[in-house]
């Protein structure tokens, strides 16, 4: 029998949470930040902002291939694995199971971070059931991806795909084993044998050494074990004493290995539905669902983009939107809105609040086209295609907005912005269902303006709301 499960005190401290997680008055709020496109949305910023209240921020979903911008007084963290949370020294932060972890990925952001100055001690904690990425991973990916013949998904080369592939196979090593030093050993002479023998054969690699693997891996789960727990025993216990928790999605709706535009996509559950799988925190602790949504639309790597513009206007837009990868540095394809998306978007995840960011990138702008309507065949459809090929018959029916044509960034309040703003925000509430709560006008945490009944819907101008 399992040693934590079995002591009458872990029983009685099950028992008090089941009983606290059922009463929605006493346990801790949250809320769930989902990108509603293809990623990049501001999540990290997004999510900075929030923690000004909440207590523990838990990411659920993907790995380093996440980049997330966060600055503050014009100081610029890209966090990819550590939760944004962690720039609140009040803030616990969390790396759910759901997340694949590449150990040496890991450490190097959490030197990063020392070296600015950021505590990582104590409040920042790795789940002990989340799969970790291995060289051989990347191996497999790279090969793949460069394979005569075969779908290139445009990845970002960090061994995610075939990390999770494992993990699905049943054949994958989960942080308490990389903490196992004897099991680690024959983990990796197994695997890396296999790999190589695959690698070589379909793709010609050249192969691992699996005992330098070894020593490197075993080191480094030295330096990890500090920051291992049970983190769903974790959050539940802190949902149970009160604390609110925001989970941090990566990726967005359409890189959802079911929900988007398959197969470019990701290979993890990055709509809000993961969230719960993601950590532990089952669904009935979900209050709200967050999507955050660039006021135009932006997409990395291969794959479908009905509102793709690739004219110079395209350009313009990720020129005055730096629209270039925050991990890769790879330029983003650039679109108009998106509403079809964006309802597909709020159905999937049950999105009740709309972020929209980078509303300052259309300040220049006298006439803002927005994609309200897809027609395949000549026949308007609300459906979105399942397969990569039938967004090609896609064809957009646009509706152009009137610009408001003056700067936006240093706004404060709903009611200073334009008029034609204001318009532009509030079509988007009228043809997508829900309500917009923040607007982000700039990459500062500054540049940001709440909207009153967000505030107070979401707790945030409650004195004890972090606890
Ligand atoms: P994430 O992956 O969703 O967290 O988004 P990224 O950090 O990858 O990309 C968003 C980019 O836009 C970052 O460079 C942010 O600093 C920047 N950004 C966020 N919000 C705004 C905004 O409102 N205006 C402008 N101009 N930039 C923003
Ligand atoms: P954040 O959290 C934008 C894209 C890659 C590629 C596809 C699959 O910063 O929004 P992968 O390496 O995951 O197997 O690549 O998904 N992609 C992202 N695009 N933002 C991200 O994360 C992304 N994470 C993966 O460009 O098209
Ligand atoms: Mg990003």
């Amino acid at each position: 029998m399992c040693a934590t499960m079995g002591r009458p005190e872990g029983r009685a401290i099950f028992q008090v949470e089941f009983a606290l997680r059922r009463s929605k008055t006493t346990r801790g709020r949250t809320a769930v930040i989902v990108g509603a496109q293809w990623g990049d949305e501001g999540k990290g910023k997004i999510v900075d902002v929030l923690t000004q209240t909440f207590s523990v921020v838990a990411r659920y979903a993907g790995g380093h291939n996440a980049g997330h911008t966060v600055i503050i007084n014009g100081k610029k963290f890209i966090l990819q694995l550590v939760p944004g949370g962690i720039l609140r020294p009040e803030c616990t932060s969390v790396i759910g199971n759901g997340v694949v972890i590449d150990p040496l990925a890991f450490l190097k952001e959490v030197a990063s971070l020392r070296a600015g100055g950021v505590r990582v001690d104590g409040n920042l904690f790795v789940s002990n059931r989340a799969q970790v990425i291995l060289p051989y991973h990347r191996m497999m990916e790279l090969g793949s991806e460069n394979a005569p013949g075969r779908v290139k998904i445009g990845t970002t080369s960090r061994g995610i795909g075939p990390s999770y592939e494992d993990k699905m196979g049943r054949r994958g090593l989960r942080i308490a084993d990389l903490l196992d030093t004897q099991l680690l050993r024959a983990h990796i002479e197994n695997t890396c044998r296999e790999k190589n023998m695959i690698a070589h054969a379909l793709f010609n690699s050249e192969p691992l050494d699996a005992d330098k693997m070894f020593r490197e891996y075993a080191d480094a789960a030295e330096q990890i074990a500090p920051f291992v727990r049970d983190t769903a025993l974790l959050l539940n216990r802190a949902l149970a004493e009160g604390k609110s928790i925001v989970f941090e999605g990566a990726q967005g709706t359409m890189l959802d290995i079911d929900h988007g535009t398959y197969p470019f996509v990701t290979s993890s559950s990055a709509t809000s539905g993961g969230a719960a799988t993601g950590t532990g925190v089952p669904p009935t602790a979900i209050d709200t669902v967050i999507g955050i949504t660039k006021a135009y639309c932006t997409r990395v790597g291969s794959g479908p983009f009905p509102s793709e513009l690739l004219d110079a206007q395209g350009e313009d837009l990720r020129q005055r939107g730096n629209e270039f990868g925050a991990v890769t540095g790879r330029p983003r394809r650039t679109g108009w809105l998106d509403l079809p998306l964006l309802r597909y978007a709020g159905m999937i995840n049950g999105i009740s609040w709309l972020v929209i960011t980078k509303l300052d990138v259309l300040d220049h702008l006298t006439e803002i086209p927005v994609c309200v309507g897809y027609k395949v065949d000549g026949k308007e459809t609300d459906e979105v295609p399942a397969q990569a090929c039938g967004y090609e018959k896609i064809e957009c029916i646009y509706r152009n907005m009137p610009g408001w044509a003056s700067p936006t960034q240093d706004i404060r309040t709903v009611e200073a912005l334009p008029k034609a703003a204001r318009e532009y925000l509030a079509f988007i509430e009228k043809e997508t269902g829900a309500r917009v709560g923040m607007i982000s006008t700039g990459p500062d945490r500054e540049q940001t303006i709440l909207v009153p009944s967000f505030i107070s819907e979401l707790g945030l101008d409650s004195p004890a709301a972090r606890d």
